[in-house]
């Protein structure tokens, strides 16, 4: 092999590296879960490892901590101000929090409790106000179960944030 042909081969693979380290992706693996009623499964969202954050929330009342995370067709309509289009899929995962064992005055997280979500299609949940289909998955001793009370409770409270698309999130600040 000459020179040149050496050279070549350490720039593409040089390359090829810095575009991996660019494409850092996280693997996860869901339950093959499915909700009983609407039958979204689990594994729609399995890339939400990858999901951008939109906002931090904490329930007082169920001592939870909650990301809201956002794939990139949501995250862009989030950040452009522009309405969901199908296609859009937000995360919440709660978690229940502790003190920090070794400075008591900060929380920390210990275990997921559930993971939830809202996905947008025109077609399949064409019935549903702004088309979002409702998941849920909660989580107890390690192992996740869908949630078994159905979906219209999920529909009728998210009716308050209408005026918002049916998100009671909104993007939170980061600078
Ligand atoms: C009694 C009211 C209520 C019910 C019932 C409810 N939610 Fe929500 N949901 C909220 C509120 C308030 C927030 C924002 C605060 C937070 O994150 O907890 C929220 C936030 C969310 C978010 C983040 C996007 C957004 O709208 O802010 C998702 C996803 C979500 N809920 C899914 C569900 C699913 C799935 C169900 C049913 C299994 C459900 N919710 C039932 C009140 C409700």
């Amino acid at each position: 092999m000459n020179k040149s042909k050496i050279i070549y081969i350490l720039l593409v693979a040089v390359f090829v590296s810095c575009k991996n380290n660019n494409q850092y992706q996280l693997i996860s693996t869901v339950p093959e879960l499915e909700m009983p009623n609407n039958h979204i499964k689990f594994n729609e969202i399995k890339d939400y490892k990858n999901y951008k954050i939109v906002a931090t929330h904490f329930r007082t009342d169920k001592n939870e901590l909650r990301y809201i995370l956002a794939n990139n067709i949501a995250f862009k309509a989030y950040n452009e101000k522009t309405s969901f289009p199908n296609g859009s899929k937000i995360v919440k995962i709660g978690w229940n929090v502790i003190k920090m064992p070794n400075f008591q005055a900060a929380l920390e997280t210990k275990d997921i409790q559930r993971i939830e979500f809202m996905i947008k299609d025109k077609n399949r949940f064409m019935k549903n106000p702004g088309n979002w289909g409702y998941a849920r998955f909660v989580k107890k001793d390690g192992k996740y179960k869908p949630w078994k009370n159905g979906t219209n409770s999920c529909i009728s409270c998210h009716n308050l944030a209408k005026e918002n698309g049916f998100l009671f999130t909104k993007i939170q600040d980061l600078q």
